[in-house]
């Protein structure tokens, strides 16, 4: 039996009002919430060892340097990468994914190709945009069906030995789809393509084994899966992070500095410039360990009970469409109600104290496939219940009542 009452404690925002109604947070896409454990670290880093990292004798400095490193390599574990100089503390997926498509900068020129999948987020198209512009190299865009999964078939006649790189999410921040990811990374090395996946939306609900996925990278932020906002990580390959070039020059990331040249530091410090976000990336580490505690088998398995209890209950309104229906979906349920705007629906259900993200999602082309403005999206985390799918169901007929 899952603890859901006991998990519910650790969480004090579930216990607040919004509009004098109990909070039910449905956005947990766009961020998650932050159990007690997590918010104890980052106030036990502040309250009893902050300091700068990697540059000082003193003790603070050594302690704090100890708690980040620590966090590093907990990051490695939950990977499976196999050097923890693999892993890149970022500020984020979108840093992540910049930082790759700077340093693809160089390695690009006119004639290769690159492939992006109809079902990403704005941050996994628009760097390689950028990318392209800059070398001359073309986009390809691997399209979607209408369940909301990517067309496989024409991503076998996409690839082709002018191909370099292919981006792909693990799953779809708009729809929940979770993508073939192994036949994909599978197919893009077979024509010599190296493969970025966006993990953000994947990780708070599975454990990617970067090993075994055989991914050359792989992005996430810590705030999706219970830790704070500011920071994430980049999983690369050893053999292309020491082929890229630095994304930012500064502190940290150098070797020697002489007016007439630099040289720069090893891994993961060549990609560090600056001071990181420290206590971010310990909290990062706290975060894992909170939902390793849980289980990601358990916590999958309880969130794939919410996802068929609210895709049912919503289907049973009348006039309401759910985008996105692949078999393979994670927690996430993107809807609109016939003749209504998102927008004027998500408003409703704040006033009844009920969070959920409208809009496009930061996925533009989804909606332009569906021909959509936008829709309500839903996305469910393993400390929702079902009563509050009842809540949201209520509201949405109320709000449909109102707005018909
Ligand atoms: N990428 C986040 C979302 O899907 C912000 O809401």
């Amino acid at each position: 039996m899952f603890p859901i009452h006991d998990i519910r404690k650790d969480f004090p925002i579930l216990h607040r009002e919004v509009n004098g109604k109990p909070l039910v947070y449905f956005d947990n896409a766009a961020t998650s919430q932050t159990p007690q454990q997590v918010i104890d670290v980052i106030v036990d880093y502040y309250s009893n060892h902050n300091a700068n990292i990697h540059r000082g004798v003193h003790t603070l400095s050594q302690e704090a340097t100890d708690l980040y490193e620590q966090a590093r390599q907990k990051i490695q574990n939950h990977f499976n990468a196999k050097h923890s100089h693999e892993i890149i503390l970022t500020s984020g997926t979108t840093h992540g994914i910049n930082l790759v498509a700077n340093g693809f900068s160089e390695l690009l020129t006119e004639g290769y190709e690159v492939i992006v999948s109809a079902l990403e987020h704005h941050s996994n198209i628009v760097p390689w945009q950028m990318l392209c512009e800059r070398t001359g190299a073309q986009l390809k865009v691997l399209p979607m069906l209408e369940d909301g999964t990517l067309d496989m078939v024409a991503y076998n006649k996409l690839l082709s030995e002018r191909t370099k790189l292919v981006f792909v999410n693990h799953i779809s921040n708009a729809l929940g789809t979770i993508n073939p990811i192994e036949t994909i990374i599978a197919k893009a090395h077979e024509v010599g393509a190296a493969i970025l996946v966006d993990g953000a939306q994947a990780c708070p609900h599975l454990v990617p084994d970067v090993q075994a996925l055989d991914v050359d990278f792989y992005v996430a932020s810590a705030h999706k899966m219970c830790g704070p906002t500011g920071v994430g990580m980049l999983y690369g390959k050893e053999s292309w992070l020491k082929q890229l070039p630095p994304y930012q020059g500064g502190g940290e990331m150098i070797s020697e500095v002489t007016f007439e040249k630099t040289t720069y530091a090893d891994l993961p410090h060549k990609f560090e410039a600056g001071t990181p976000n420290i206590c971010g990336g310990i909290a990062f580490g706290a975060a894992l360990d909170y939902m390793n505690a849980i289980g990601f088998e358990n916590i999958a398995a309880y969130e794939n009970e919410l996802l068929n209890y609210g895709t049912e209950q919503l289907l049973q309104i009348d006039g309401l469409k759910i985008y996105g229906t692949s078999q393979q979906k994670t927690s996430v349920i993107s809807f609109n109600l016939e003749g209504i705007h998102p927008y004027d629906i998500g408003t409703i259900l704040d006033k009844m104290g009920i969070a959920v993200r409208t809009g496009h999602h930061c996925a533009q082309p989804i909606m332009d496939f569906y021909n959509i403005p936008g829709t309500v999206r839903a996305s469910f985390a393993f400390y929702n219940t079902k009563a509050e799918i009842d809540a949201l169901v209520e509201g949405v007929k109320k709000a449909k009542m109102m707005l018909s």
